[in-house]
C-alpha cells in the first residue's frame, strides 16, 4: 500500500516538474509566450480578493452589468460569479483551444456566461462595466490603451498582480509581500 502511495506521489511530482519545465522553455524560446501569458489560474488570496471586489460591485448594481475577463483561462474567476449573479452578464475571452474547450464544458449550463475564442485585442470592450484580468507585464500597456479607447467612463478594472499604466489607480489591495504573485489593483476609467 505504502509503496503505491509513494509511486503515486512521485508520479504527481514528476508531472508537475515536466509542466514547469515546458512552461519555462516556452517562456524562453517562444516569442508568443514571451509576450502573452500561458494558462495559469488565479489562486489563493488574490483570487479571493478579485472575486470579492467584483461581488461587491455586482451586489450594489441597480442594473444588469457586464463583466469581461480578457484571457479568462478555464473561468477560474468568472464561473463562480456567473453562478452567483444570474442577472448580470459575463464574458470570457480566451484564445487557447484546450483551455477554451474546458471552459465551454464547465459553463455550458450558464446562460449568462458567454465564452469567446479570440485574441482579446480583436474583441470590443465597449459593453464592459467591469474588467477583471490576470495577465503579464508586456500586455498591460496595450491593454490599458485598448481600455481607454473602447470603454465608457466609470468602468472598473481589477488586475491580479500586474499594474496597468495610464489608468487611474483607485486602490491597491495588498495580499502577499515577497512572492511572485502579489497584490490586486483596482482602477477606474
Ligand atoms: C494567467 S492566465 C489567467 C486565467 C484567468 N483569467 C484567471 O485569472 O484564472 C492568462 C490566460 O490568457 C490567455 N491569453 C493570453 N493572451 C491572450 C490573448 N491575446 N487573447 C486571448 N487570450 C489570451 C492565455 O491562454 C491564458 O489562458
Amino acid at each position: 500500500m505504502l509503496f503505491w502511495i509513494f509511486i503515486g506521489v512521485q508520479t504527481v511530482l514528476f508531472v508537475i516538474m515536466v509542466k514547469i519545465m515546458v512552461l519555462m522553455s516556452l517562456a524562453i524560446f517562444s516569442e508568443k509566450h514571451r509576450r502573452y501569458p500561458p494558462f495559469a489560474p488565479s489562486f489563493g488570496k488574490e483570487k479571493a480578493v478579485m472575486q470579492s471586489i467584483v461581488r461587491d460591485i455586482l451586489e450594489k448594481a441597480d442594473r444588469p452589468m457586464t463583466v469581461i475577463d480578457p484571457g479568462c483561462g478555464i473561468g477560474t474567476l468568472l464561473v463562480k460569479l456567473a453562478r452567483q449573479f444570474p442577472r448580470h452578464n459575463f464574458v470570457g475571452i480566451e484564445w487557447g483551444f484546450w483551455v477554451f474547450a474546458a471552459l465551454r464544458l464547465r459553463s455550458w449550463r450558464l446562460k449568462n456566461l458567454r465564452v469567446v475564442r479570440n485574441n482579446m485585442f480583436d474583441v470590443d470592450f465597449k459593453d464592459a462595466d467591469v474588467i477583471m484580468c490576470f495577465l503579464m507585464t508586456p500586455l498591460m500597456a496595450p491593454l490599458a490603451d485598448k481600455i481607454l479607447q473602447e470603454c465608457k467612463k466609470g468602468v472598473i478594472v481589477v488586475s491580479n498582480t500586474y499594474t496597468l499604466p495610464k489608468l487611474k489607480l483607485e486602490e491597491t489591495f495588498k495580499t502577499r509581500k515577497k512572492l511572485f504573485i502579489q497584490n490586486v489593483y483596482m482602477y477606474k476609467v
